[in-house]
């Protein structure tokens, strides 16, 4: 399962062990991690997730 690290705007960083299949808006959502809102379910049309994905 891969853990991916979530930063937020404050520096804070949240590790979340995400199952393959699982989009990052969900997680986070289901984790209540600050940042994401995930309004209109993942459809990409509330711009309430917006993420920046590192090079690495
Ligand atoms: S839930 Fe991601 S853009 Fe709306």
């Amino acid at each position: 399962m891969p853990s991916i690290v979530f930063i937020q705007a404050n520096g804070r960083q949240d590790v979340l062990d995400v199952p393959v299949g699982t989009t990052l808006m969900h997680a986070v959502v289901a984790a209540g991690l600050d940042g994401i809102v995930g309004e209109c379910g993942g459809s990409a049309m509330c711009a309430t997730c917006h993420v920046y994905v590192g090079q690495d």
